[in-house]
């Protein structure tokens, strides 16, 4: 006389359990999903700060040459005149994004006076590749000349010049797109008897945008 009841008993449970059960296998998917997703954004926010990992490039001087409008017969600058440097630069991209950038222009300093400009095209630079650029700077030579230190810079063969460079762009990883800018600090010594750039350094700061 106990079985049945029991029997009958269970039955109603089972039917009430039926859709708790349900619920919860639905309430642990949503959990299993939600920590998949949790997973996936750890697993992003990762690779942004190892793989994305943000670093300047590098930067190598090639070559150079120099474009100098001379009085005929002497090694000096025809009054009034611009010289143009070109150097020959090879930049290596180092981060696993690629790096598409602006054009660049901006003001060249020699013993704290403004005497040019430095400019270096727009470009696109793969990810983990090196890409050839061509900086150039043009100097007014009435501003060099102008320096009180140029003198001893000649007899010491070596004249250096500074500018800062602003570069706005665009870094693109897989999917992800973010702005940055570059900010370089750059310094050019020229050997004036051979009027070649001896050594071109650029110290570059990447900021990223959101
Ligand atoms: C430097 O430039 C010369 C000629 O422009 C080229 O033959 C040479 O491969 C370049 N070297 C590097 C390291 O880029
Ligand atoms: C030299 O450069 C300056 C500034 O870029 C420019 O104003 C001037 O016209 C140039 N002079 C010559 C002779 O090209
Ligand atoms: C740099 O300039 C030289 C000479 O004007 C040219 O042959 C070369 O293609 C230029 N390189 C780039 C990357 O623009
Ligand atoms: C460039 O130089 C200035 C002053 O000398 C300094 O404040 C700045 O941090 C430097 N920037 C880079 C990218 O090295």
């Amino acid at each position: 006389m106990d079985k049945p009841p029991e029997h009958q008993l269970a039955a109603p449970i089972d039917e009430e359990k039926a859709p708790s059960l349900r619920k919860r296998h639905l309430l642990r998917c949503c959990t299993c999903a939600a920590a998949s997703l949790f997973f996936v954004a750890i697993l992003a926010i990762a690779l942004a700060f190892t793989v994305f990992r943000v670093r300047g490039p590098v930067f190598l001087l090639n070559g150079s040459t120099a474009n100098l409008d001379l009085i005929p017969g002497t090694r000096l600058p025809r009054p009034g005149s611009n010289a143009t440097i070109r150097a020959d630069v090879s930049v290596r991209n180092r981060n696993y994004a690629s790096f598409r950038y602006g054009s660049s222009a901006s003001a060249v300093y020699y013993r704290g006076a403004a005497i040019g400009e430095a400019r270096a095209p727009a470009g696109n630079m793969a990810a983990r590749r090196t890409a050839r650029m061509n900086v150039t700077v043009v100097i007014v030579m009435d501003r060099v000349l102008a320096q009180p230190g140029f003198g001893s810079d000649v007899e010491a063969g070596r004249a250096t010049m500074s500018w800062r460079a602003r570069i706005g762009g665009r870094m693109k990883f897989w999917f992800i797109k973010k702005h940055v800018t570059m900010k370089m600090n750059c310094t050019a010594t020229v050997d004036v008897v051979k009027m070649e750039v001896a050594e071109y350094k650029c110290k570059p700061k990447i900021k990223l945008f959101r």
